[in-house]
């Protein structure tokens, strides 16, 4: 951490306080995956160790934002807003604008970023996180606009990085950064560089505290959690750290993602059927069902072998649930190719599913491959995947309908604050009603507007009562952690 900008700072911000009318507040807006969230909560810790506070206003004293760059969508969405925050910026001279995360690692958009939004105060990339206070320092003491993306193969572990955590709920821990894949599709080993993995025992160390300081489910992060350890002599393995934790007896629920299929081993199916606290849940992206389309995204695995792979975890892991990733109008996808997709799709049974139109990245692969499929033969393609999937979600909610399952309490509905929300161990999404009377720590629970934090982190038995294609509705019967 670099303690010694920091103090700078705190000491160039109540010198300023007198002076200037920038608030000493951040705002942070994330894009992107759970490990850009992981990264944004990082940075939130460094900003108040400089002494600044959260600000959700349209006024903060400095804004950061946390690019994605997987598909061409999220850069535009990035783009558009980065419209919206420069009327805000002529208004507010004094807000700083950084620009960090994926995107900067695209020259293409690198050049966009410095030709269109001269405006940006601080460009940095995913790997110079730790840099911000000196970054922060360079641009108030000096007034020059900061551009800095290097490709260095950042652990944060080096640098002892405080977290300010976003959820009560949920800790998320990256256990390893970077990809080393390649599939031909995807951007994210040029953005995230090499493969590392952390330290096993400041893994295990981090999650001791996290456990200490009231934690009940955390999430071990990493593009291929299977590969864990892979390029560290003597290192454990994932099912090693899954086994471990789980002895440990830290977490009420220990989630992961990604798994690739190529890496996921029957031993760590057997340790996911063998340690209730381990999600019942594979999140196991296919990308495709054509063999001849896999081959061509690099994914390093057969369509049979990814179905023995999923067949086998829903044997060993009944009450489990998969959830996937599938791509469509990758280049060269045939009618045949895409039949294979909607085959694999009705085998499996896929409990839901994220679904993405091809998105052509630069410097990729798949780039250069020049029999790009017809737009609107892909969103006739994409529709009818759409349909079937909606099916096999609404299917597979069905199927526990009357069932009492336990439930993380994640808070209030987006839509109504009188209904709670929390996920249940095989990860389905369960909104349910709190009767009158309920008790809570042996006092019946007074309802209000707010009830959803207060009962937040905490577990309950929920009658599961109504599916619907994205969620379940249900009932709460009793609080079952006894806190
Ligand atoms: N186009 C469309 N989808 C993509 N993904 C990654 N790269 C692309 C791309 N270029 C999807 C994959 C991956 C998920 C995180 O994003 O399905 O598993
Ligand atoms: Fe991208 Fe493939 Fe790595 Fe996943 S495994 S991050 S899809 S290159």
């Amino acid at each position: 951490m670099q303690e010694r900008f920091c103090d700078m700072l705190r000491g160039l911000f109540s010198q300023e306080n007198s002076s200037s009318s920038r608030a000493l507040t951040y705002r942070i807006r994330t894009y992107g995956c759970q490990l850009n969230e992981s990264d944004s909560e990082k940075m939130a810790g460094i900003f108040e160790k400089m002494g600044l506070a959260e600000d959700e206003s349209d006024k903060p004293g400095v804004l950061l934002l946390n690019t994605c760059a997987i598909r061409e969508n999220a850069e535009d969405r990035l783009f558009g807003n980065l419209g919206f925050w420069k009327t805000l910026k002529t208004d507010n001279p004094d807000m700083l604008i950084v620009l960090c995360g994926c995107m900067t690692k695209l020259n293409e958009d690198l050049m966009r970023i410095k030709r269109s939004f001269s405006y940006v105060d601080i460009v940095f990339g995913p790997q110079d996180i730790h840099r911000l206070p000196e970054y922060l320092y360079r641009r108030l003491s000096t007034g020059e606009k900061i551009i800095r993306v290097s490709d260095d193969d950042y652990m944060p572990d080096d640098y002892d990085l405080p977290a300010s955590r976003k959820r009560k709920f949920r800790a998320l821990v990256p256990i390893m950064y970077g990809c080393d894949n390649f599939c031909t599709y995807c951007v994210v080993p040029y953005t995230r560089g090499r493969e590392r993995s952390r330290d096993f025992g400041k893994i295990i160390e981090q999650l001791r505290e996290l456990s200490t300081s009231g934690f009940r489910e955390v999430m071990l992060l990493g593009q291929n959690v299977n590969s864990y350890g892979r390029n560290v002599a003597g290192s454990p393995d994932f099912p090693d750290l899954l086994e471990r934790i789980s002895g440990l007896n830290l977490f009420s629920r220990v989630r992961f993602m990604t798994s690739h299929p190529k890496d996921l081993s029957n031993r760590l199916i057997d340790i996911i059927a063998e340690n209730p606290c381990i999600e019942r849940h594979l999140h196991l992206p296919f990308q495709s069902g054509s063999n001849d389309i896999l081959r061509r995204m690099n994914r390093g695995y057969t369509r049979e072998r990814y179905l023995e792979t999923a067949l086998r975890f829903r044997e060993s892991v009944p009450e489990g649930t998969i959830s996937t990733d599938i791509i469509v109008g990758f280049p060269g996808e045939t009618e045949n190719d895409f039949t294979d997709t909607l085959n694999l799709m009705n085998e499996v049974r896929f409990d839901s599913a994220f679904t993405f139109i091809y998105s052509r990245r630069p410097g990729t692969v798949a780039a250069d491959m020049s029999d790009a499929v017809p737009e609107e033969i892909v969103a006739e393609r994409f529709s009818r995947l759409l349909e079937l999937q909606n099916s096999h979600c609404l299917e597979s909610n069905r199927s526990v309908i009357g069932s009492t399952q336990e439930v993380l309490i994640e808070g209030t509905s987006h839509t109504n604050d009188t209904v709670f929300t929390g996920r249940t161990s095989s990860n389905r999404l369960v909104n349910f009603t709190i009767p009158d009377g309920t008790m809570i720590d042996s006092e019946p629970i007074r309802l209000d507007s707010d009830t959803g934090n207060r009962i937040e982190g905490r577990f309950a038995s929920i009658r599961l009562l109504k599916a619907k294609t994205f969620s379940i509705e249900g009932r709460l019967e009793n609080f079952t952690d006894g806190r």
